[in-house]
């Protein structure tokens, strides 16, 4: 039985998710292990179609590595690997091209299910498949020819793009295709890698076979040099240090953020991209939270950021126009693609005077010091500026600002063109600081 207040509350948080990832790219990578692995494939497929339905654009690369065992094992064929890259002959070759379509097909039907019974009635989720992948001979390592094994030598992102724009969801199995015609088999990690970082993907999510640890430890968030330092160090498992290095290769080449999640947890893809704490290790190349000036696309997320205070008269009403227009006396601190914090700096430079105005903090981010920080950010903006005071209008917030250095002061204080637009009706208090 759902409890209804907490799914409300659940769905209402929730929704600076959804709003964020509309629209954005991601690439989900994930073992043939995941594929073979029923029921857990149909829920992972369930939240998938969940993903497209909220607008966001995917690229599925599925490995296929299990089902080409198979197949070698039925016809008595050795598998031969190198440097743990399989060796692909003309008869392994066969058995690649069987097993990636295998599973093309069966990812295909899975997401055509739309019986009326099924958790996905009526979504039949258009999906295309083709030669986005070019590929070349890996060629002779050690004296040792690799044959059919191929890597990735271009990736046809706008052919990509131009399905994703169509609300296509785009499957590419690990195999590419040489202009000499000849089929390659390739490492579906280095081809999601590729596709992941030709699309400058907002996110690459890897779903693995056992969750990421560090020194057995779990890890929320590293930024890609922590996590090249780590590797460096062997501080990752051996299973779990291929997927770190993929996703760190995709974030220095452009990818915003690369998730580390395990697969057998459900909806862990749900978890991580919908809630506060995420379920996986992110990997990015900024740190996962920082602050820095307002960009036009931080608007929607301030706008929902203020609205409450807003509604509760703690903060003046702002348009939409207004804050474009003044856009650049803002800043905010995102944390993993969210505005959790603004404020911003009004100048009066005639009279040396700043105002700090919007200063806000998302309810769960509060009591941690970052409203100190935009503060403290705030004034140096202002000192390098020129100003010499800072003013606060507030009706809620007098001893929080009281308590850093801002002393009561009047109207009279106030510039005057300051004054003019002075709301009489919010009897705010007047602070001031001197820089
Ligand atoms: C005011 C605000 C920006 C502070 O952000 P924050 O990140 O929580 O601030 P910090 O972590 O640096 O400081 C937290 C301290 O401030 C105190 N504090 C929070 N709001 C306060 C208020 N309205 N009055 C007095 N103290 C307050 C907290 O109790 C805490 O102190 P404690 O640790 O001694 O209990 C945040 O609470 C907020 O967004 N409030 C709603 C919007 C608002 O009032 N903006 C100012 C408009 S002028």
């Amino acid at each position: 039985m759902i409890d209804p207040a907490a799914f409300v509350r659940w769905f209402r948080g929730a929704l600076p998710y959804i709003h964020a990832h509309r629209g954005r790219t991601f690439v989900i990578h994930f073992g043939g292990e995941a594929v073979a692995d029923e029921p857990r494939f149909a829920s992972l497929v369930h939240d998938i179609a969940l993903l497209h339905g909220l607008g966001i654009r995917l690229v599925l690369v599925p490995g296929i590595r299990p089902q080409i065992e198979a197949r070698l094992q039925q016809r008595g064929i050795a598998c031969r690997y190198h440097r743990g890259q399989r060796i692909t002959d003309a008869a392994a070759l066969e058995c690649v091209k069987e097993a990636a379509g295998q599973v093309r097909v069966e990812i295909e039907a899975r997401l055509s299910l739309g019986v009326a019974d099924s958790p996905m009635a009526g979504m039949r989720l258009p999906v295309v498949s083709g030669n986005f992948i070019t590929a070349k001979p890996l060629g002779v390592i050690d004296g040792i020819d690799f044959q059919y094994t191929g890597e990735v030598r271009r990736v046809d992102a706008p052919g990509i793009q131009a399905l994703l724009a169509q609300e296509r969801l785009v499957l590419i199995p690990p195999l590419g295709y040489s202009p000499t015609g000849e089929v390659f088999n390739l490492r579906a990690e280095a081809v999601a890698t590729a596709v992941a970082t030709a699309l400058r993907a907002d996110k690459f999510l890897i779903l693995m076979e056992q969750p990421c640890r560090l020194d057995d430890e779990p890890v929320a968030q590293l930024t890609s040099s922590e996590a090249r330092t780590h590797l460096h160090r062997k501080r990752f498992p051996a299973p779990v240090a291929s997927h770190v290095e993929a996703a760190v290769t995709a974030v220095e080449g452009g990818v915003e953020r690369a998730h580390l999640l395990d697969r057998h947890l459900d909806g862990a893809l749900l978890l991580e991209l919908f809630t506060r704490d995420g379920a996986g290790t992110l990997i990015s190349r900024q740190p996962f939270e920082s602050l820095r000036p307002a960009r036009l696309d931080d608007i929607p997320g301030i706008l929902e950021l203020i609205a409450p205070l807003e509604r509760e008269g703690v903060l003046v009403k702002r348009s939409r126009e207004k804050l474009e227009t003044d856009l650049a006396d803002y800043c905010v601190i995102e944390r993993d693609g969210l505005v959790i914090g603004c404020a911003a700096l009004h100048a009066f430079p005639e009279v040396k005077m700043g105002e700090l105005a919007c200063l806000a903090l998302h309810p769960d981010y509060r009591g941690e010091n970052r409203g100190q920080r935009l503060l403290e950010h705030i004034e140096d903006r202002a000192r390098r500026q020129g100003l010499e005071r800072l003013f606060v209008l507030t009706t809620r917030t007098l001893h929080w600002f009281r308590e850093r250095g801002f002393q009561p002061a009047t109207f009279a204080d106030l510039p005057v063109q300051r004054q003019r637009c002075y709301n009489a009706q919010r009897n705010s208090k007047v602070l001031i600081k001197c820089l």
